[in-house]
C-alpha cells in the first residue's frame, strides 16, 4: 500500500499556516463563503434582516466551529478551542427563533457542539447537542418513516426529503449513544431505511429530493433538486449519501449500509475524470463544464471511511480514488496565500443558481476532516 505521509504532512503545515491566521481574523463570525476581495461574510451578522431560513439558522454555521475543532485535534492549541466556543454560543440563538429552524440541525450542531462535547466532555456542548437532537426527532414523520426536510417557505413541503439528510443522522446516533435512548436510533434506522428504498437507483447514483404524501407515507415523485435535473446524479448528493450511509453502518453495524456504500461509491469512483476535479453532477452536459470542489472533498470523506471498512482488495481503489481527488484539489483548487480567507476554490450551490465557482466553509471543513483522516489522526467527529 502506497504511503501518504510525506503529502499528508505536507499540507497539513500549509493549512496550519492559513487556518492560523484566517481563525484569528474571524474568530467573531460565522462565515459561509468569501466576497471579490477575499474575506469571508458573517451569517452571525444581526444588524442584517435575513430570510427566516438562513443568518443564524443557516445551515452551514456549525461548520467554522467544526474547522476549529479539527486543528484543535491536531495541534492541541488552546485559541481553536476558545474561537469553536465563540461560534458555538453565538450559534445557539438559533433555537429561541425556533421557527427557522430545519433537519440540518444535525449539519450545524454535530460539527460544533457535539465535536466540543466528544473532545472536551463540556456539559454545555452536550446540552445543545442533545436539545438539536430532539429537534430532529421531532421532524420525524412515523407514516412514511422519513425525516422531514425543510419548513413551508414557498410551497408545501411537508413530504419533503433530501439526502443530504443522511449526515444529520449522525446527530440522532450521538444522542441514542449519550442518553442510551433507542428512540434516536430507531428514527435514524428507520430514516435510513427509507432512503436505501427510495433514493439509491441500481447503478450507485441517488436521487437528491424525493416527495412523500406527509398523510399517507407514499412516495409522490422525484426531483432534481440542486443536480442537473431529475435522474441526473449530483455529486454532492453521491457524497452525502456515500459518507452519510458509512455513519449509519459505523455506529449500528447493519451490514445493508455498508452494502448500500459500496454502490455508491462503485458509482463514485467509475464517474471520475482523468483530471480528479469533479463536475457538479456526474450526468450533466458537457457545457457549461460547472464543477464542485466541495461536493469533491465529501466524496473523498466518505471513500476513506469506506476504504476503512472494505476488504483488503478493495480497499487499495477506494483509497487511490480518494486520494486522486485530494491532489486534485490541493494542487488545482487550494489557495494557501493571504489572498483570501477560505482554502478551497471551485464550489458551487447548485445547477441551476447562478453560485459557482465560489468558496463554502464546509469544503474547507470536509477538505482538511479528510486530509486528517488520511493521515489517520483524530477522532471521527460523525
Ligand atoms: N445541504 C445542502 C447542500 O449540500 O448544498
Amino acid at each position: 500500500m502506497e504511503d501518504y505521509t510525506a503529502w499528508t504532512d505536507e499540507v497539513i503545515g500549509k493549512i496550519r499556516l492559513k487556518m492560523a491566521w484566517s481563525s484569528e481574523k474571524n474568530k467573531n463570525k460565522i462565515p459561509y463563503t468569501t466576497n471579490e476581495y477575499g474575506e469571508y461574510d458573517d451569517k452571525a451578522d444581526t444588524s442584517r434582516e435575513w430570510r427566516i431560513d438562513d443568518g443564524i439558522n443557516w445551515w452551514t454555521n456549525g461548520f467554522w466551529a467544526g474547522i476549529q475543532w479539527l486543528l484543535y485535534q491536531d495541534t492541541g492549541e488552546e485559541r481553536y478551542k476558545e474561537i469553536a466556543r465563540i461560534s458555538e454560543r453565538m450559534l445557539e440563538q438559533c433555537f429561541s427563533g425556533f421557527y427557522g429552524l430545519h433537519h440540518d440541525v444535525g449539519f450545524m450542531f454535530v460539527p460544533a457542539a457535539v465535536a466540543d462535547y466528544r473532545l472536551t466532555g463540556n456539559d454545555d456542548s452536550r446540552k445543545a447537542g442533545m436539545h438539536a437532537a430532539n429537534l430532529l426527532a421531532g421532524r420525524f414523520n412515523p407514516a412514511g418513516r422519513f425525516i422531514r426536510a425543510w419548513n413551508d417557505l414557498e410551497q408545501d413541503t411537508r413530504g419533503w426529503v433530501i439526502i443530504d439528510c443522511m449526515m444529520n443522522l449522525s446527530l440522532l446516533y450521538w444522542a441514542w449513544e449519550e442518553s442510551g435512548d433507542p428512540r434516536f436510533k430507531h428514527i435514524a434506522m428507520m430514516h435510513a431505511d427509507t432512503v436505501m428504498k427510495y433514493f439509491v437507483r441500481p447503478d450507485g447514483s441517488v436521487n437528491h429530493l424525493v416527495e412523500f404524501d406527509p398523510v399517507t407515507g407514499e412516495q409522490v415523485r422525484c426531483y432534481g433538486g440542486q443536480g442537473y435535473e431529475e435522474g441526473s446524479a449530483w455529486a454532492r448528493g453521491q457524497g452525502w449519501a456515500l459518507y452519510g450511509f458509512m455513519i449509519s453502518y459505523l455506529h449500528t453495524g447493519k451490514n445493508d449500509y455498508l452494502d448500500t456504500a459500496r454502490k455508491i461509491a462503485q458509482y463514485c469512483v467509475s464517474n471520475i475524470p482523468e483530471s480528479g476535479i469533479l463536475p457538479l453532477d456526474f450526468r450533466q452536459p458537457k457545457e457549461p463544464a460547472y464543477e464542485d470542489s466541495c461536493g469533491a472533498c465529501v466524496i473523498a470523506g466518505g471513500l476513506l471511511e469506506f476504504a476503512r471498512c472494505a476488504s483488503a482488495n478493495e480497499r487499495e481503489i477506494y483509497l487511490r480514488a480518494a486520494v486522486k481527488i485530494l491532489r486534485a484539489i490541493a494542487d488545482e483548487r487550494a489557495d494557501f496565500d493571504d489572498s483570501c480567507d477560505a482554502i478551497v476554490k471551485g464550489c458551487s450551490a447548485a445547477y441551476h443558481s447562478p453560485a459557482h465557482d465560489m468558496t463554502m466553509n464546509y469544503a474547507d471543513y470536509f477538505f482538511i476532516e479528510a486530509v486528517y483522516k488520511l493521515k489517520g489522526t483524530g477522532k471521527l467527529l460523525w
